[in-house]
């Protein structure tokens, strides 16, 4: 014999004793609202909590649903921005993979890049590791924490980086961004290997990166956070370019 007779009666018994129980409560419910009885009930105290807590429960009710239904928007458009940013710095034709699912996270308390761990985004054609892409932070600039994103090459070899976001001040620290100069296209090309420890610095520092006019904190604090994720990325190169398998967490 099957068990679908007894599943049915008993769904059907849940669904009538959900029904007895929803009328008795609609009963009570306009036996209550019933305008003499409110009369009655107005003075007591008992009334206005009621009357406050439905109001309370109707707002918590609605504030649910509204989470509910802006969140997934939400996270779809943080991905979506992500994604931009991470295909800023990493050209398409490197990658046939999806950078958002494949990626390494790796623990950076004492690289001082921002976070106590680091996502890297692994760019892969055909199975093997091209690229990788960070998102980090210079947490001293003039203003505020400045957060950029970086590309590298298998060598270390800077593909592309942008600020993401950041306070600077608009016309003095604001050079970093792309759309203000193109300050932040002079790392391109860039890396330990094919500028020294000393030139990772401003010209005013003894390096070879611009400062801006009445303007040095912000460019040094760039530059130097910049150095601190190739440096990341050096030690932790084996474990990028060849990992054991795809979103994967490593100490
Ligand atoms: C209101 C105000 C805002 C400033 N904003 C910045 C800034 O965003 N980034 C920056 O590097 N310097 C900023 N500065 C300048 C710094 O205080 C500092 O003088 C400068 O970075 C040093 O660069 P210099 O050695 O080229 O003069 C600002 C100064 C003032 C008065």
């Amino acid at each position: 014999m099957s068990s679908e007779p007894l599943k049915e009666s008993a769904y059907q018994s849940a669904g009538k004793d959900f029904k007895a129980f929803a009328a008795s409560l609609r009963e009570k419910l306009v036996i209550w609202l019933k305008p003499e009885h409110l009369e009655e009930l107005r003075p007591q105290l008992q009334y206005q909590t009621y009357i406050l807590a439905g109001f309370a429960l109707v707002a918590s009710i609605l504030l649910g649903f509204a989470d509910l239904a802006t969140k997934n928007a939400i996270q779809h458009r943080l991905e979506e921005d992500l994604k931009s940013n991470l295909e800023e710095v990493v050209p398409a034709e490197l990658y046939d993979n999806n950078l958002l699912l494949d990626t390494l996270t790796l623990q950076s308390a004492s690289a001082n890049l921002g976070s106590a761990q680091t996502v890297f985004y692994l760019a892969k054609k055909e199975g093997q590791v091209n690229a990788v892409s960070f998102k980090f932070v210079a947490p001293d600039g003039y203003a505020g924490p400045i957060n950029l994103v970086m590309g590298l090459d298998r060598n270390g070899e800077i593909l592309g980086v942008r600020v993401i976001s950041h306070m600077e001040t608009p016309g003095l620290g604001d050079k970093i961004e792309i759309k203000k100069s193109p300050w932040i296209l002079s790392f391109n090309g860039k890396s330990l290997d094919n500028v020294t420890y000393e030139e990772w610095s401003v010209k005013k520092d003894g390096g070879i990166f611009d400062q801006f006019s009445g303007a040095t904190i912000t460019p040094r604090k760039v530059v130097l956070a910049i150095k601190r994720g190739l440096e990341f990325y050096k030690a932790h190169r084996e474990e990028l370019m060849n990992p054991v398998h795809g979103s994967t967490s490593s100490q």
